[in-house]
């Protein structure tokens, strides 16, 4: 899922190498308890994949993404998907609930995106998601960091991603006039496809790499350096990569 994010996505590589990211949300799905004939507002609703499950419990769903290329192979999922940014919703007191997967740590401004979720819940909504929590990726983001800074593209403080503990996003709901339920960071050892950890960092740090001003002719090479630094603490001994996920899962409703 993806939103408020400058990085391009590719649906297609997403598919291939981020098929997880949808399929691991059936448990802030079942935190929802989405009931048919409720309307639910989906931010960063990505490819729609996990929309699609709120589209099939009889819900009235409308999913808002900032990347096109994702919105678009949403709405070729049949899902009334909207290009718009979470920190700009333009939506007044009209869902039953809000739901987010795996965006809001890369849209950050939490108080800004909580207020438009709060005016886009009718009184007594429910807000449920899940997003990248405190330490989220932690080995990843400091192994590409050190392989960047070796070939002297310092990187430490270009990171802008929102990894929460649960503490400060509890307190950004409680701010906003939510009742939360829970709020917990989760972590979660996440298995990757067969393209491993390079199609992991080629999917989803393409644009952090870019960003941190590496010729084309070097990426590959920053890649399978970081990969190899990440060996000892992420790749099991079949063989098989396992990403150091953190979650952060929340469920809160607004006051009658
Ligand atoms: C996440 O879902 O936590 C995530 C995914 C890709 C890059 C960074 C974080």
């Amino acid at each position: 899922m993806t939103s408020g994010t400058a990085t391009a996505w590719d649906p297609a590589l997403y598919a291939a190498n981020a098929a997880f990211v949808p399929a691991l949300g059936a448990p802030v799905l079942d935190l929802l308890a989405p009931r048919a004939g409720e309307r639910v507002l989906d931010i960063g609703c990505g490819d729609g994949v996990l929309t699609r499950k709120l589209v099939d419990a009889g819900c009235s769903v409308v999913g808002v993404d900032a990347d096109a290329a994702m919105v678009a192979a949403a709405q070729a999922k049949g899902i009334d998907a909207r290009l718009g940014d979470a920190r700009a919703l333009e939506f007044a007191h009209e869902f039953d609930a809000v739901f987010t997967n795996a965006a809001l740590h890369w849209v950050g401004q939490p108080d800004v995106v909580t207020a438009g979720v709060k005016r886009a819940l009718k009184p007594g909504g429910r807000y449920v998601g899940e997003f990248g929590g405190h330490a989220n990726i932690a080995a990843i983001r400091t192994a590409l960091i050190a392989v960047l800074a070796r070939h002297g593209f310092p990187a430490a403080g270009a990171e802008t991603s929102y990894y929460p503990t649960a503490e400060a996003f509890r307190a950004v709901l409680e701010r906003a006039g939510f009742v939360v339920e829970t709020c917990q960071i989760i972590p979660r050892p996440t298995p990757l496809p067969a393209t491993g950890m390079a199609g992991w960092l080629a999917t989803f740090r393409a644009g952090f790499i870019d960003a941190a001003g590496v010729p084309a002719a070097l990426q590959d090479q920053i890649i399978a350096e970081t990969v190899a630094l990440l060996v000892p603490s992420l790749q099991a001994a079949n063989g098989d990569w396992i990403a150091d996920y953190v979650r952060i899962r929340f469920s809160a409703h607004l006051p009658e």
